[in-house]
Order: structure tokens, then sequence, then C-alpha cells
């Protein structure tokens, strides 16, 4: 059974262009599901509406949300309070703008586990130590005292995650949780995240640009471009054959290995503005492949193997492909046109562990495997 179960969520400003329009996904205990997409395509937003954190000017429009048989959006503020930092917690893309300038970090991580577990007092010091501990910070019981600006933005990282784990949530949503690091401290605080999973069994929902992150840590992908998410799939499927040209072309846009010597290819363009595509498919303008249907058409969902679905018109009924034909459109290079001897599967980058490596969801069975 899912933990987390998002059904068709749309957050939309109010002037109603839609931020994230109509989103659906679910994760289960001691998985980590990834979000991928470049800037500015809705992931942070995505993860706000799921805490109901949103900025002023955003709603939650529409859909539902589901934690652990909980229905979100029909909890009270006071409610959802507790089920913030207990039941579910987030890292902030920037721990420098999330940690409280003038409090200590052990007050702030006490003030969680007060919250969350009744401790106070010795016994609360006493676990921010440990929490700081854990995390990988050296001489916590003096860093405990610490104000944050005394803290490189690798400590104030590991510090959001000492106060995220505080309340032994059974969700972590990281968003973005290494972007702002330097590459030796990426590796340490994914491996950390890693290590409290499995040692946990909590789920992740880990929102990432970099597909190095998603090779090494999720065990399913979601892929999302402005606002919608355009393929999910496993991440072997999603690494095998990827389906939907902009992953694709994100694929192609890596540097590896095998590609040592050759020109790496940029995706020309960027996102489109919001509420900017009145009709079509939103990636047309990028899109090597595109034709006057997709211009036209806002291609819907389909489903093309277990576990994988994409949108994309060359998938669809008149694309030719969809689950079971495994075909695409006449004249049209899809996925079976990828360069895929470009990619092999474990996926390494250089200095990055192989996907092997992974927290094993045979510990918490309901964890992989098991798709939409
Ligand atoms: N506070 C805000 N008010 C209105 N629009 C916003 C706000 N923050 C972000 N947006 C818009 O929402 C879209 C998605 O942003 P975001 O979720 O932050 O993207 P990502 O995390 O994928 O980079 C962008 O077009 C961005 O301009
Ligand atoms: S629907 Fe058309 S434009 Fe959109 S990704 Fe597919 S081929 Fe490209
Ligand atoms: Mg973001």
């Amino acid at each position: 059974m899912s933990l987390l179960k998002v059904d068709n969520l749309v957050t939309r400003l109010r002037n109603g262009a839609r931020i994230v329009d109509d989103i659906s996904f679910d994760i289960a205990a001691g998985e980590t599901f990834a979000l991928l997409g470049e800037s500015g395509c809705g992931k942070s937003m995505t993860a706000l509406s799921l805490m109901r954190l949103l900025p002023d000017g955003v709603v939650n429009a529409s859909g539902a949300v589901q934690m652990d048989g909980v229905a979100l959006f029909d909890l009270r503020e006071r409610d959802m309070r507790e089920m913030r930092g207990g039941r579910m917690a987030m890292i902030f893309q920037e721990p420098g703008l999330s940690l409280n300038p003038v409090m200590t970090v052990g007050r702030q991580i006490a003030e969680v586990l007060a919250l969350h577990h009744d401790l106070k007092g010795a016994a609360a010091q006493q676990r921010s130590i440990e929490l700081l501990d854990q995390v990988g910070i050296p001489d916590a019981p003096r860093r405990v005292r610490e104000y944050p600006f005394r803290l490189s933005g690798g400590m104030k990282q590991r510090v959001m995650i000492a106060m995220a784990l505080a309340g032994s949530p059974r969700l972590l949503i990281a968003d973005e949780p290494t972007t702002a690091l330097d590459v030796t401290i990426q590796a340490q605080v994914l491996q950390l995240l890693r290590d409290t999973q499995s040692r946990t069994g909590m789920a992740m929902l880990l929102i990432t640009h970099d597909l190095g992150v998603v090779a090494e840590n999720a065990h399913r992908v979601a892929v999302m471009y402005a606002g919608q998410i355009v393929e999910q799939a496993s991440r072997e499927q999603l690494f095998a054959r990827p389906l939907h040209p902009y992953t694709q072309k994100l694929f192609a846009a890596l540097p590896g290995a095998a590609r040592a010597g050759q020109l790496l290819s940029a995706i020309s363009g960027s996102v489109p503005p919001l509420g900017s595509i009145k009709q079509g498919c939103r990636f047309a303008a990028r899109c090597d492949q595109a034709w006057a249907r997709c211009h036209e058409q806002n291609p819907e969902w389909t489903a093309v193997a277990e576990g994988q679905g994409v949108r994309c018109h060359l998938y669809g009924e008149e694309g030719g492909g969809g689950k079971g034909k495994g075909g695409r459109g006449k004249g049209r290079s899809g996925a079976a046109g990828f360069p895929f001897s470009l990619i092999s599967f474990p996926f390494t980058l250089a200095g990055r562990r192989p996907a092997s490596a992974l927290p094993d969801p045979q510990r918490h069975p309901a964890a992989c495997g098991r798709q939409r």
C-alpha cells in the first residue's frame, strides 16, 4: 500500500495559471521516488503543495493527497502542523534561508523533539547532539550551541537533515538536497540519506535535476516538464529506454566515459512561461520530433509498459504506440531511434557509486516493483 498517494494535483497562481498541472504518483514505505526536471518545471511547488506550505498567491486548486491514509487537504492547519515534521518532513532547497538565524541549531532541533516526541531539557539536548553526530557533524556537543551563520553550507544542510530526521518522519521530501554543496559533501549527504532510509524504512521524495543523483538513489522516477509529469518509470526502465523526447535530451546532455571526445548536446530553448502554451504539447517548441499534431493537441498519458508511462503523441493511438503495441508514429524517430549505446546501465558517472549501492528495497517489500 502507498504511504503517499497524490491524485490529479493542481496548484495554481490566483490568476489561474497552473504551476503544477494534474500530476499523480505514489510512494511506498522504504522507496525513493525521484522527481526530475530542469529549473522552473514545478518540482519545488509540488513539494510545497504536499506540505501545504505554498507561498502567498499560490494555491492548491484541486486533486487529493493522502499520507498514510489521511487526506492532507482536509486537515485543519493545527493537525497539518502535527503531520509536518512528524509523519512527513522536508529538507528545503536552500538551507541557509531555512534555518532560523537567531536560534542555535540545538534549539531548532529541540523544538522538533518537543513537538513530536515530547522530549525536553537535557534529554532533548542529548538527542540533538546524537542527531548532529549521526548526520556527520564533527564535535556535535560544541556545534549544538552554535548559530547557523557559524556553519558552512554543507554543515547547514546537515543540520536541516538532522531537524528533518528529529521527528522520525515516515516520508522525507528532499528538495535538491545537494545542489548547493560541493561534490564531496554531496556524496556524503546522499549516502547519509540512503543509510537513514535503510535503517528506518522511511520513504523519500527526492527532487533533483541531476540524472546521476537519480541513478544512485531512486527506485522510481517521474520526469517533470512545465508543470506536468511527462514520463514515469522505474529507474531501470528509464535508464534502459527513456521514452519521452525530453527525457532523451536529458540523457543526451550527460557527460560520461562512453561519450569521451564527443560534443555534449544542450537542450535548446527554455521551459515556457507559466500559462503561455494554450494548446498542444508543452515541449513542442524544443522537440526535434514534433509534427503538426504536437502543436494542436495536448498529449494524453499513455501506459507503454508495466510501470512506465509517457505523455507524448509518439506513443498514443495515432503515434502507433501505447501498451502492447510498442510502436511509434509513422516516419517518426521515437524511443526506438534513441542511441542507447551511449548509455550503459548500471549508470556510472565519474566518481559516482554504481546503482547497486541503493538501499535494499527487499527490506521493505512494498517498496519496489510496484507501479501505478
Ligand atoms: N512564490 C511564487 N509565486 C509565483 N510563482 C512562483 C513562485 N515560486 C515559483 N513560481 C513559479 O512556479 C514555477 C515552478 O517553480 P518551481 O516549483 O520553483 O520550479 P523548480 O523547483 O522545478 O525549479 C516557475 O514558473 C516559477 O516562476
Ligand atoms: S508530443 Fe510531439 S512535441 Fe511533444 S514530446 Fe512528443 S513528439 Fe515531441
Ligand atoms: Mg526548485
